[in-house]
């Protein structure tokens, strides 16, 4: 496997395994508004990872440990500390999409950077 399928594989399965705990982590929610914003973000996520299962022709399975950490960190620190650690790794994801020559890349990258303002807005 070349370079940039290794980094497309990382990259779908981070996509999974986001979209598993944005919906867990919506089913933790009260406010109706920010489980609507996390159900929408859960699709979002569960569609890059399907762009890229077909760049990589690969499947993935989702893994479950970032979102016990989530989940645990919303427990522990709450839903405001999340949010901040959340907008931090979907700047992270925006610009690891944007260092991508791919064009698919571009339209997720755009995405992950409007995840960040969006989750951004609900700490205001
Ligand atoms: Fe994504
Ligand atoms: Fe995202």
């Amino acid at each position: 496997m070349d370079k940039l399928n290794k980094k497309l594989l990382k990259l779908q399965q981070m996509e999974l395994d986001a979209a598993v705990l944005y919906r867990e982590l919506s089913d933790k929610l009260e406010s109706e508004r920010e489980r609507a914003v996390f159900d929408a973000l859960a699709a979002e996520e569960g569609h890059h990872a399907s762009v890229l299962r077909h760049s990589t022709q690969l499947i993935k399975r989702p893994r479950h440990h970032l979102k016990r950490f989530a989940i645990l960190y919303l427990q522990l620190f709450g839903r405001k500390a999340l949010y901040k650690m959340i907008v931090k790794v979907e700047k992270m994801g925006a610009n690891k999409y944007s260092a991508l020559s791919l064009p698919e890349a571009r339209q997720i990258a755009d995405d992950e950077a409007r995840h960040a303002r969006i989750v951004l807005d609900l700490l205001n």
